[in-house]
């Protein structure tokens, strides 16, 4: 391919999503009640979520149709570009081809508001009047935040104490789009309350900001709880990433040996991977990389295991790669990867082998980082920077070896709220911190009177 963008008309965004379980030759084991460890139904589930969703949540369906009111606001951005990354590949000197999925192009700049449209739509039409959620690096609050003003309901973020500090200006954004954000570990939740009394500096984690928002709405009728990550239905509402990189790659004349993404809860990895991964399973060759970074290595140094969403273990027993719910991540930039678990369609696929992982040190993401908006111009989200970081590491790799591959990686949002973090990485105040063994058993021990997967 000599061009640089393949673009799809609007009339080519997907009109149904993606659901994997259908293919997956061992779909997930139930999640768990934690007080009767028995499988929980969609009456437990109901509080929180609406039926819609729940329903999407265990279904077997191979595809599911996207509402037209959803599509409708999703054409706003999408379908989004995919580019050929020829200086990127110049700058390299690499002989392998490099594609980039571009999700960045969405009004909240990355690919969370493909599900959190979706989720605003199904709780409106239950007649919730307001959504609770949470927010790591702001994205999510942002792309919640957006589609709840689209749709007439109101907003409630509890976003990350870490990244509150450092992004003030996702928080900005968010109240423009008239949501209400506090910083989490908060005063206005039991949850909160109780990790301020025993840290009153907790920097905050995503499990503690869960914890807090899952009580916000279990507290109010009119309120549902929204999450950007991890269920199965948010990883179907991502895959209008995959389909419509499937019929860009058609076009660009190539197919991918190698499919990379970044992995925080797994939702923009399994956007794009999961149509490829039905590939995969029909008898296609390729090898899909997962990128974590080596601060919270999740997939890489977790094991499979049942645990709570949250920290102050409110939500039910997932089944999962967890480094446990207790455990706090150093304050790295890629705050979306901050997460304690992975996705358990995620997790049970690096079990079957059908996804690999790997982690990486933050320095080296961030060098690659620039070296990608040196050539391609894109400042990505450090988040995103994982998954560049993986494709070029794979693409040196295959040069060593002397072979020439197809990559394709999901560039899931660009980075202008993250100059803090290139301005700590161009100081040279950027730490990669080690994290020990020891550490990571402590932080598992919280898991070992909980019920075993089978
Ligand atoms: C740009 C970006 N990429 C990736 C992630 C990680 O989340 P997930 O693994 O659900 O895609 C986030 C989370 O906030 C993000 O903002």
């Amino acid at each position: 391919m000599s061009g640089t963008k393949v673009l799809l008309p609007e009339s080519a965004l997907p009109e149904r999503w993606y659901n994997l379980q259908a293919d997956m030759p061992n779909r997930p084991q139930p999640v768990l009640h934690p007080g009767t460890g028995q499988p929980v139904g969609p009456d437990d589930l109901a509080p929180l979520f609406p039926m819609e969703l729940i329903l999407q949540e265990v279904s077997e369906a191979p595809e599911i149709p996207i509402p037209e009111p959803v599509r409708e606001i999703l054409q706003l951005w999408r379908p989004t570009p995919l580019f050929r990354a020829h200086r990127l590949e110049r700058a390299l000197g690499t002989k392998s081809r490099i594609f980039y999925k571009y999700e960045g192009v969405s009004p909240a700049g990355s690919h969370k508001p493909n599900t959190a449209v979706a989720q605003a739509y199904y709780s409106k039409q239950e007649g919730r009047e307001r959504l609770a959620t949470e927010t790591g690096a702001g994205q999510w609050g942002s792309a919640l935040a957006l589609a709840c003003r689209l749709l007439g309901l109101e907003c409630k973020v509890y976003m990350v104490k870490v990244s509150y500090h450092q992004k003030p200006y996702r928080r900005s954004m968010m109240e423009t789009w008239g949501a209400s954000v506090v910083a989490s570990p908060s005063e206005y939740t039991q949850a909160g309350l109780a990790i301020l009394e025993a840290d009153p500096d907790s920097p905050g984690s995503l499990g503690i900001a869960i914890s807090e928002a899952v009580e916000d709405a279990t507290g109010r009728e009119d309120t549902a709880y929204a999450l950007g990550s991890v269920l199965n239905h948010v990883l179907l509402h991502q895959t209008v990433i995959g389909q419509e990189a499937l019929a860009q790659m058609e076009l660009a004349g190539a197919f991918p040996d190698v499919v990379v993404g970044c992995v925080g809860g797994g939702s923009n990895f399994a956007g794009l991977a999961f149509p490829f991964i039905r590939e995969k399973i029909a008898g296609k060759e390729i090898d899909v990389l997962a990128c974590e970074p080596a601060a919270c290595p999740t997939l890489t140094r977790g094991p499979f295991a049942y645990d709570f969403g949250d920290t102050g273990q409110l939500t039910p027993l997932v089944p999962m790669h967890t480094l446990g719910h207790d455990f706090v991540p150093a304050g790295i930039h890629a705050g979306g990867l901050r997460y304690h678990g992975v996705a358990p369609l995620i997790s049970q696929l690096v079990l079957d082998e059908l996804v690999r992982a790997e982690a990486y040190a933050q320095n080296d993401v961030f060098a690659t980082a620039v070296t990608f908006a040196g050539s391609e111009g894109i400042i990505p989200a450090p988040e995103s920077a994982h998954a560049i970081h993986g494709a070029v590491l794979n693409a040196m790799a295959a040069d060593d070896e002397g072979v020439e591959r197809t990559i394709l990686f999901n560039l899931s949002g660009h980075g202008h709220f993250d100059m803090g973090a290139y301005d700590d990485y161009l100081a040279g105040r950027l730490e990669d911190l080690a994290l020990p063994e020891d550490e990571i058993q402590r932080a598992l021990a919280a898991i070992e009177p909980l019920p075993k997967p089978a």
